[in-house]
């Protein structure tokens, strides 16, 4: 394993790079050393208190890193599969770490490849999709984790409702073996039935939310039960954390990164993040942050009350299957975007193109190179090319996708988007914009509770919507 920090290229944002119709100056950045210490003291000062629990995270799960991993091996041991029933913060990471730590087909793998349970995560109610899953796995043979802070979210405790009735029929008394909870210690219904049916129980910090939970046990346990080096994940946390607590906005990267965007969207009008990682390992990556950055900081209010409409939409991308699908839009559509790529250094694997096609010149220049070459050097054709168009891209280099540099990656992130909640003194993590859409639907299922009632009152009374427009 390559432990080596991850480093982040911001040539290409700059204007005495890029052109200075198009870049940022460096004196902007540096006039935002005020506001930026003041975003750094703000956390640092608050580490570890109300929402800001992880990041602590990296420091103090000894003892739970002992529980989790002497119950993966338990689990590994006992079990073929391994199923996540959760969604948002509860089931993003996991997909997100599974795919770049794991084999890229690990479930496909014979079982003593794989050396471990398959690992499904389900963080949908498509009714086809459970039926899906219910057909190919052996809920006999499975330990299902199911995940929530709330302990109530619809989606999870629906999942759980069907899960439990299977293994209920299939294994009879035996059923609560089969599952694993992580949830709040002491609000939601999650842990009342945890306790009264003797689950395997791991807690979600009371100051730890969803989107910042992976480096907690709802990461930490899928993770070591698919022999994912954990304690590592969480060394690379605290190496990055360690970078990550300078005023000074050019000593810290997560501040620098958070002061960019901060920039490019309030002056620039840059409205648009998208995450173009060059490896399919980091591709869930690209959906985590998708996640963290819109849930964080698409608000409509700041701290003190005044209204603002502020948040970035994320874009996930791939490259370079995005190429050729995303990036005419990047290099010739509207100045609005940020493009972060993510280059890899060292692949876990060598896979070169053998000589051939003599007679098609334009075809046998690929051969004796490898496919490691060619993806970084179509990573950097588009950097080149976006930069030639004065289009603002940065590049994250991951020194190798393991779980040291994986753990820096993470908190690299989270810690970017709490400085930004800073920066624009809003409560990054809260999520009220989801809850109207929430209760509407279960006043939509009928829910006899007062405030469902009276979203149905509500719905009904709104303006009738009209046959005309639907053809
Ligand atoms: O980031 C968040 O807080 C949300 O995305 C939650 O993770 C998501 O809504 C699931 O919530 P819960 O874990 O309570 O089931």
């Amino acid at each position: 394993m390559i432990k080596e920090n991850i480093r982040i290229d911001y040539n290409n944002l700059m204007a005495d790079i890029i052109g200075y119709n198009y870049g940022i100056n460096s004196s902007d950045i540096d006039d935002m050393a005020n506001q930026a210490k003041c975003a750094n003291q703000a956390i640092q000062s608050n580490r570890g208190k109300g929402w800001l629990g992880w990041t602590e995270l990296p420091y103090n799960q000894d003892e739970i890193v002992e529980n989790i991993l002497k119950t993966a091996e338990d689990i590994r041991k006992q079990f073929k599969t391994f199923v996540v029933l959760g969604i948002g913060g509860s089931a993003l990471g996991p997909i997100a770490v599974q795919q770049a730590l794991n084999h890229l087909h690990y479930n496909e793998l014979c079982d003593e490849k794989r050396n471990g349970p398959k690992f499904y995560v389900e963080d949908n109610i498509d009714p086809e999709r459970m039926a899906a899953l219910l057909d190919i796995i052996d809920v006999k043979s499975t330990c299902f984790n199911v995940i929530s802070k709330s302990g109530k979210t619809a989606e999870t405790m629906s999942q759980y409702m069907i899960i439990t009735d299977a293994l209920k029929k299939a294994v009879g008394d035996k059923w609560a073996e089969h599952i694993v909870a992580t949830t709040d210690e002491h609000n939601g219904n999650l842990i009342k039935m945890a306790k009264e049916n003797n689950f395997r129980l791991f807690y979600i910090p009371a100051s730890v939310g969803g989107r910042f939970s992976e480096l907690c046990p709802v990461g930490l346990l899928p993770a070591a039960v698919c022999g994912i080096d954990i304690r590592a994940m969480l060394e690379g946390a605290r190496a990055m954390d360690a970078r990550c607590k300078s005023d000074v906005i050019w000593q810290n990267p997560a501040l620098l990164q958070a002061v960019i965007q901060y920039i490019v969207t309030e002056y620039m009008g840059i409205n648009i993040n998208v995450m173009m990682p060059y490896a399919d390992s980091l591709r869930y990556i690209a959906d985590w942050h998708c996640q963290l950055l819109a849930e964080s900081i698409g608000k409509n209010i700041t701290r003190k009350g005044k209204a603002v409409n502020v948040g970035q939409t994320p874009v996930k991308s791939l490259g370079v299957t995005d190429q050729h699908s995303q990036l005419q839009l990047y290099n010739e559509g509207p100045y609005d975007k940020l493009i972060t790529l993510i280059k890899v250094e060292n692949f876990r694997t060598l896979c070169e193109i053998p000589h051939g096609c003599e007679e098609y010149p334009s075809v046998s220049f690929l051969g004796g190179k490898s496919l490691n070459e060619l993806i970084e050097a179509e990573r950097q054709g588009t950097a080149y090319a976006l930069s030639k168009r004065g289009r603002l891209n940065q590049t994250i280099i991951m020194p190798e996708v393991n779980a040291y540099t994986i753990g820096q990656l993470l908190y690299y992130f989270q810690m970017t988007i709490a400085y930004l909640g800073e920066l624009y003194d809003i409560d990054a993590f809260n999520q009220p914009g989801v809850e109207e859409s929430k209760i509407a639907s279960y006043a939509v299922l009928g829910n006899e509770e007062e405030q469902y009632k009276r979203k149905s009152d509500e719905m009904k009374a709104a303006v009738n919507q009209k046959d005309d427009y639907i053809i």
